[in-house]
């Protein structure tokens, strides 16, 4: 093997592990992320679709689709789906959500599609600061009059879970709280990043969405599940973390009504330039 060749391997093992290691996390506990977090984005995903005039016979590519809720919309609308992400239990759920849908497990870095073969591409908070490539590659299988749309968290201020990303941070290694850190900026720089990858944004705006749970211990066994969590739940155990997120989550909880968590989501849309 020749020196380049060894570290173009290497590169590509150490590009592996990354996101390998993110649909561990991610996968750790899919059923609670599936049925009882991933519904809080139902309005941001029924948002963006009818902003991206999501229909029959629309050619949708869900970018890091998690457990394929946003999919499933999608295809419920008519359009044929795909979608990806890194975690295999998070897509043996998408599979069985969407039997129609043509789900896959790998890494957003290196999209396994042929160029321009999707009319709308999708990513709900999948898609972070930092993460330029994943857009490249996003705007790689567009048609060059495609359309593109995704979200992220929105403003600290508006956000009921920026609590819960807190003590994840507390309880996180050190070498995990700025991944944590980063994802919530991505707001600030999204505009450059688009354009930086050959879009040219379409609208921007906010969306209200919110965690619902009827009692603490859902909501604790819940929030468990995030991908970021993990770190934590593996510094500390997982019952410690759980008594920790029961400390923040217990004056939310109100008698008649459960726990509502409420936190504003932003989302851009985009064209190819
Ligand atoms: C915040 S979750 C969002 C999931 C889903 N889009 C939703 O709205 O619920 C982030 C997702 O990104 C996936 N992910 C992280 N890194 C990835 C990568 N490099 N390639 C593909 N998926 C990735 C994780 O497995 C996880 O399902």
């Amino acid at each position: 093997m020749t020196g380049s060749s060894l570290a173009t391997s290497t590169d590509a093992e150490a590009r592996r592990r990354v996101w390998t290691e993110a649909g561990r996390g991610w996968g750790a506990r899919p059923k609670e992320w599936a049925y009882q977090f991933e519904p809080y984005a139902l309005p941001a995903n029924h948002l963006l679709f009818d902003r991206l005039g999501v229909g029959e016979r629309t050619r949708l590519l869900d970018v890091a689709c998690g457990s394929g809720l946003a999919a499933n919309v999608a295809a419920r609308r008519g359009a044929s789906v795909s979608g990806l992400d890194a975690s295999d239990a998070l897509i043996d759920i998408a599979r069985a959500r969407t039997p129609g849908g043509d789900f896959g497990v790998g890494d957003m870095f290196a999209l396994p599609f042929g160029d321009g073969c999707f009319d709308v591409v999708t990513s709900f908070n999948g898609i972070w600061n930092g993460c330029d490539d994943a857009l490249r590659e996003a705007r790689r299988v567009l048609t060059d009059d495609g359309q593109f749309g995704m979200t992220f968290w929105g403003a600290f201020d508006r956000m009921g879970l920026l609590p819960y990303f807190m003590k994840i941070i507390e309880l996180s290694p050190e070498s995990h709280q700025s991944a944590t850190m980063v994802v919530g900026e991505t707001g600030d720089v999204v505009d450059g990043m688009l354009r930086l990858t050959q879009f040219e944004v379409q609208e921007r705006g906010t969306v209200e969405v919110t965690n619902e749970w009827p009692d603490v211990d859902t909501a604790v066994r819940s929030l468990a599940s995030a991908g970021p969590a993990v770190p934590a739940i593996e510094a500390v155990g997982y019952d410690a973390f759980c008594e920790a997120l029961r400390d923040i989550i217990t004056p939310l909880h109100d008698p008649v009504t459960g726990v509502r968590i409420s936190s504003d989501l932003g989302w851009v849309t985009a064209r190819p330039t």
